[in-house]
């Protein structure tokens, strides 16, 4: 079993914050799973590493994406979504965790699975599917199962900020015309300008998750407008500051000044585009 390097491994710090979170006694959920991730992982941060890791990257962020995610999941299923899709699926343990019946495709690259595989042994729905979302992803997809005319609920969930604005457009393009109305899309999203704001260096021979070295993989903002950005596309989406998150979840999260990350959950309305036939509609 191989540990994912580069942005795979940013999944072991997903893991890392899911297992701290577990540990508490007020926990916003439960990941039973996360911790075996980090201990087969072998990663080693060092203490300032995991310092400013805590401090700055934030494990809190990421608990409160879990927690928000999960419920957008619950109620996607309870209101009739037949199929789930994780787009850089990552060390997400949802098929378990929250038991799910229907198919969870998961998707992220080979290594990524083939280490989350070697950990993982509990039978479950999930579906792995191996690509790239820079890629031609949805053939992949509708191969392994994958139904068009069926309403899934998609999770992109601290995965788009590692594509370029044109990649994150076109990777929405395809969801979109993947998704009948009444689908749902739960992300994350990165304010515009964030990645102007970041100040913490690359460390390029410390540890590879040091704050810097994850900072220094992520390709772009999200739109100035979310909600007006997923319009375009045919999505009604309802968008969160993770500190009113927090404060419904009872948890302590400063929205200044740290803005941070965005939570957004959307519902599709429109038809998905027909294919361009030449023909007048
Ligand atoms: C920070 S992790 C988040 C994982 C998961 N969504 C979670 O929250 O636990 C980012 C994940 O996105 C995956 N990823 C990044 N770029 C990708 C791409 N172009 N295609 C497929 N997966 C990608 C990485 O391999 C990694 O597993």
């Amino acid at each position: 079993m191989t540990t994912p390097n580069g942005v795979g491994l940013t999944s072991v710090l997903v893991a890392e914050a899911r297992a701290r979170e577990s540990r508490r006694a007020d926990r916003l959920f439960e990941d039973p799973f996360a911790q075996r991730f980090v201990d087969a992982s072998g990663w080693q941060p060092s203490a300032e590493s995991r310092r400013t890791t805590a401090d700055r990257y934030g494990f809190t962020w990421v608990s409160l994406r879990t927690r928000f995610l999960d419920d957008v999941l619950r109620e996607a299923l309870d209101d009739g979504c037949t199929q789930v899709v994780l787009l850089g699926a990552g060390l997400d343990t949802r098929a378990l965790r929250l038991g799910i019946e229907v198919p969870v495709f998961e998707l992220d690259t080979a290594e990524v699975h083939a280490f989350k595989r070697s950990v993982l042994h509990e039978p479950s729905s999930r579906v792995e599917v191996v690509a790239d979302l820079r890629e031609d992803w949805p053939d992949t997809l509708r191969a392994l199962g994958f139904r068009a005319d069926r309403r899934t609920a998609w999770i992109a969930e601290g995965v788009l900020l590692y594509l370029s604005a044109a990649e994150v457009e076109a990777v929405l393009t395809q969801v979109s015309a993947l998704s009948v109305p009444g689908s749902v899309f739960g992300t994350t999203l990165t304010p515009a300008g964030y990645l102007d704001r970041i100040e913490t260096p690359a460390e390029p021979d410390g540890d590879p998750l040091a704050p810097g070295n994850v900072a220094a993989m992520w390709r772009s903002d999200g739109p100035a407008d979310p909600a007006g950005w997923f319009a375009g596309f045919g999505w009604r989406a309802t968008v969160f500051r993770p500190g009113e998150r927090a404060r419904a979840y009872g948890r302590d999260f400063p929205d200044n000044p740290n803005p941070n990350r965005l939570l957004v959950s959307a519902v599709r309305e429109t038809p998905a585009p027909r294919p361009d036939t030449g023909t007048p509609r």
